[in-house]
């Protein structure tokens, strides 16, 4: 028995330990519940009664040595760590910046839109992209053959080559989710309609063939013309700061009567100059009538902004391209 204790503290010493994998070996080999020192202890039965004083020492020799040999061993390589760590890494140095990502400047012109809404009381509807020519126009109070289809050059869309079907059309504005809204809810109704709208132009710095608009509705009784410049007024106000300089001209469209235009001044380097921000007017009766709602008890108002011309006017973008060419060293520059 005293041979195989020499021989297992021959072995503890000889044990090569030079980095956290060997150390790991040694303590499994010697330390660990199954490892040699304990198999040793667990010999304890074998040995006579008058040498057990004896013997228990020598092994409480060889278990000691072991456990020391752990944690000087142990104590070295970490120290070790840090060592080659404070020669590699200046942790004083600044790190490299990494670009977590940003909304776009839509998402965040749009973002800013909808918090006013909210606060105002609207809440958020939507409505498809591929619309019917009934939502889009004949629901909206333009006739068929009328001049105003002209106003808004459209994408047709054929779903299928039988004639009788009719043609789709990519939405020219988002005026068709009132449509939707009003068949689906009964007044009062008061909601915002953000989305994507297509229309059929050359592209240019100025125009593109999709933009984004947020639409606005109130029905309710007595909803007046009043109230939907209030309205207007206090989103300038809350979008541009209270100093803004805007005006209300009157205007057309078919789905409203009177409607008119919101422009706002606008100051830059070059010069002011005004620049029209939305369109809205009282919603015609005749649009009421589309959507089984009766004209006399109801009345209300609605507006149909552009958020690329504000999110343009925001920050200073001259081309409407850039907001679609998705180039990230454009968009870095929103990393707000
Ligand atoms: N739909 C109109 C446009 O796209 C804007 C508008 C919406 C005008 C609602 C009046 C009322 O130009």
């Amino acid at each position: 028995m005293k041979n195989k204790i020499e021989s297992l503290k021959e072995d503890i010493k000889n044990f090569e330990i030079s980095d956290e994998k060997e150390l790991e070996a040694f303590r499994l080999e010697f330390l660990s519940r199954n490892g040699r020192v304990q198999k040793m202890f667990g010999m304890m039965g074998e040995v006579p009664n008058n040498e057990k004083a004896e013997v228990g020492k020598a092994m409480n020799e060889a278990k000691n040595l072991a456990q020391k040999k752990f944690d000087d061993k142990k104590e070295e390589l970490n120290s070790e760590a840090e060592v080659s760590f404070a020669a590699t890494d200046d942790i004083s140095l600044p790190v490299e910046p990494s670009y977590t990502g940003s909304y776009h400047p839509l998402t965040q012109a749009l973002n800013e839109i909808k918090q006013i809404f909210l606060r105002l009381g609207f809440n958020i509807a939507d409505g498809p992209e591929l619309e019917d020519d009934f939502h889009n126009f004949t629901a909206l109070n333009f006739p068929p053959d009328h001049p105003a289809r002209d106003m808004q050059d459209t994408f047709f869309v054929r779903k299928s080559d039988d004639p009788k079907k009719e043609d789709h059309v990519l939405r020219t504005h988002t005026s068709p989710v009132q449509i939707r809204l009003m068949k689906e809810q009964k007044p009062p109704v008061r909601s915002i309609m953000p989305g994507r709208v297509f229309r059929n132009e050359a592209v240019t710095a100025k125009s593109y063939f999709q933009f984004n608009q947020v639409e606005g509705l109130y029905v309710n009784e007595r909803v007046t013309l009043g109230e939907l410049i209030e309205t207007l007024v206090m989103f300038a106000k809350l979008m541009y700061g209270s100093d803004v300089k805007y005006r209300v001209r009157p205007s057309f469209f078919p789905f409203t009567e009177p409607s008119l235009e919101m422009d706002v001044w606008w100051q830059s380097d070059k010069g002011g100059q005004w620049l029209e921000i939305l369109g809205a007017g009282m919603v015609d009766p005749n649009v009421f009538k589309a959507v089984d709602i009766d004209p006399e008890k109801y009345t209300g108002f609605a507006f149909g902004m552009g958020v690329d011309r504000i999110a343009m006017l925001r920050y200073g973008i001259d081309d409407i391209r850039v907001l679609y060419d998705n180039d990230i060293r454009f968009l870095e520059q929103f990393n707000s």
